[in-house]
């Protein structure tokens, strides 16, 4: 049994496989319709919870459509609706979920709820995002920069803006598929100091410059966030906005960057904010391929998970 819980604690090999298997079967349903079966149902008779502690549309829509394709049964839950929500215990809910069900994907605030999850349960456990990182989205940010331009190790990749929870799997991510990332933004939303040792430890050390104009010479591929996490408060919302404003991504920015130099946003994006609607629609921009490799990417992990 495997959990995936970040892209750090997840041997390199197995990684890999996910990518290339993403890849794979994303080749394999080409020009069939979405909710068509897949050719392999390696989820028959399986049944999976998926838990939202937090909004969500990719994720949630993304691995609901990825278990069906792959033959088996879903059933999504608000964390709120549950007694989850109302004082039982992570750990009482993670020992009776797993006499429910094959595989639990959860959404959630703190890292130790997570944690704690995966601890009690005794079925696998996927982090759909927590307040520190995003490992599924960054799988399917790998599948999608590989696709476009062959394999990402040794490219040079530049986050312009927060050092938030997406940063922080990119960080765990330059350790694992062995690419050079580089962080521009305000020294009051610099990364976590321990996402920074992981990729240092692992011989990836991440290069921090202030200049964004800087920052971006030479880059292969730029990322950029929201502004406001789910997590931060509201009224934080002001502050973050007049720090980040210099590390917009916009056309200006880009032309420093290598002429075929591709720009990712996981979504949900404020246009206009952290990135122009001129970036976000130009030749650059594969932001609806990340989106689409989610499921991919995802299956791939649900696979992995469940040893099938
Ligand atoms: N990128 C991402 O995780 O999107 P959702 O919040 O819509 O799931
Ligand atoms: N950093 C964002 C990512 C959303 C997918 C958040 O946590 O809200």
């Amino acid at each position: 049994m495997n959990h995936f819980l970040d892209i750090h604690k997840t041997d390199p090999a197995a990684l890999r496989s996910m990518i290339d298997q993403g890849i794979a079967m994303k080749q394999a349903r080409n020009g069939r319709p979405k909710g068509a079966p897949d050719d392999e149902q390696p989820l028959a008779g399986h049944m999976v919870a998926l838990i939202f502690e937090k909004p969500s549309t990719r994720t949630r829509v993304s691995f609901d459509v990825g278990v069906r394709q792959m033959g088996g049964q879903s059933m999504v839950l608000s964390g709120a609706d549950m007694q989850l929500g109302h004082g039982e215990t992570i750990a009482d809910t993670a020992r009776v979920l797993s006499r429910y069900v094959d595989l639990i994907m959860i959404r959630t605030f703190e890292e130790e709820t997570l944690l704690e999850m995966a601890e009690y349960a005794s079925v696998p456990v996927i982090n759909g995002l927590t307040d520190r990182t995003h490992p599924c989205q960054i799988m399917a940010d790998v599948m999608t920069y590989e696709e476009q331009r062959g394999p990402i190790a040794g490219k040079k990749v530049v986050w312009s803006g927060d050092g938030n929870n997406v940063f922080a799997s990119f960080a765990h991510a330059a350790a694992q598929f062995g690419f050079d990332l580089t962080f521009t933004g305000p020294e009051t939303l610099d990364p976590e100091r321990a996402w920074l040792d992981v990729a240092e430890k692992a011989g990836h050390p991440i290069t921090i410059e202030r200049d964004p104009v800087k920052a971006v010479e030479g880059a292969d591929l730029i990322v950029t966030d929201t502004w406001v996490s789910m997590h931060d408060p509201e009224s934080a919302k002001e502050r973050r906005h007049n720090q980040l404003r210099p590390y917009q991504v916009n056309e200006e920015l880009m032309s420093h960057a290598k002429p075929d130099a591709l720009f990712m946003h996981c979504l949900p994006a404020h246009r206009n904010d952290e990135a122009t609607s001129g970036v976000m629609d130009g030749p650059a921009s594969v932001i609806f391929d990340e989106a689409e490799n989610r499921l991919h990417a995802q299956k791939a992990v649900m696979r992995y998970c469940l040893g099938k």
